[in-house]
């Protein structure tokens, strides 16, 4: 009997490649639970990410250090039960995958077996070579995530744009190259210039996904609540809201509040 699962049309590694030589601009969301999930997987985004950024849209923390490998895999297991075709690619936190190179390991395989997702993302250049060289042998398709990497914000000395000297580019380019090299399937490039990020995208084989990286990479991605106008206090640059969520339902609590209070809701055809 065989033990796969009926054709679908279920998003690939191979699938994000091949758009990549096609041409063909690839979508990614973040995603961190089910409902979410479902509505944007029957919209046709062909990643989801369950970004460590659950740690600030979910859990209203400043940066993302704070979320355990716990959280991440109840995210991410709620994720993928809400999907059908996207690939669903999950965070590995700040913690699990810095300790050492067997903790790394063990964070990694405990996510795929938990979450049932498809792809790992880790950030950083050549320090995660290693990791990545030896979990994408062991079979985990693994991301690379280069620029802002908001694990080391407080490195970084903030929120800012990366890559922007000489120095910094050439160093984030090689790096790039080394992720790639080091077996990572597709690379986030976080806030850097578009000249440089067009120069990443067109140097590697594999699908470059840029968030304030302009538009010469190979696809896009946004926080959702972001880009659905669910959270107003956080605007940069590079952010367009693409829908103005949070308005629709403060309009729609304020009209449940008022149904409630003048005992509109629930009617005679509501009641049992
Ligand atoms: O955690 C996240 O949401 C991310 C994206 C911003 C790429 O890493």
């Amino acid at each position: 009997m065989s033990q796969h699962k009926p054709e679908t049309k279920k998003i690939t590694t191979l699938r994000l490649q091949a758009m990549k030589q096609l041409g063909e601009p690839i979508t990614m969301l973040t995603a961190y639970d089910y409902t979410m999930a479902r509505l944007l997987d029957r919209s046709g985004v062909e990643i989801l990410l369950v970004g460590d950024s659950a740690a600030n849209v979910m859990a209203g923390h400043s940066t993302t250090l704070p979320i355990t490998l716990d959280q991440m895999i109840y995210h991410g297991a709620s994720v993928v039960r809400g999907v059908q075709q996207a690939f669903v690619i999950v965070d590995m936190p700040f913690g699990s995958y810095q300790i050492s190179q067997e903790a790394a390991v063990s964070s990694a395989v405990r996510i795929m077996k938990e979450t049932g997702c498809d792809a790992l993302k880790l950030e950083g250049g050549e320090v995660v070579y290693p990791i990545i060289q030896q979990l994408t042998t062991s079979g985990i398709p693994v991301m690379g995530h280069l620029g802002l990497t908001p694990q080391s914000v407080h490195q970084l000395g903030g929120y800012r744009l990366q890559g922007q000297t000489d120095a910094d580019a050439g160093r984030l380019l090689r790096e790039a190259k080394g992720l790639e090299q080091a077996g990572c399937f597709a690379l986030v490039l976080e806030k850097v210039p578009a000249t440089l990020a067009r120069r990443v995208a067109s140097d590697l084989r594999i699908p470059v996904i840029g968030i304030g990286a302009g538009s010469g990479v190979d696809g896009q991605v946004l926080v959702t609540q972001d880009m659905l106008g669910m959270e107003d206090s956080f605007s940069p640059k590079f952010l367009r809201r693409f829908g103005q969520i949070g308005e629709a339902i403060d309009t729609a609590v304020t009209e449940y509040i008022q149904a409630v209070k003048t005992h509109t809701f629930p009617s005679e055809s509501e009641s049992y």
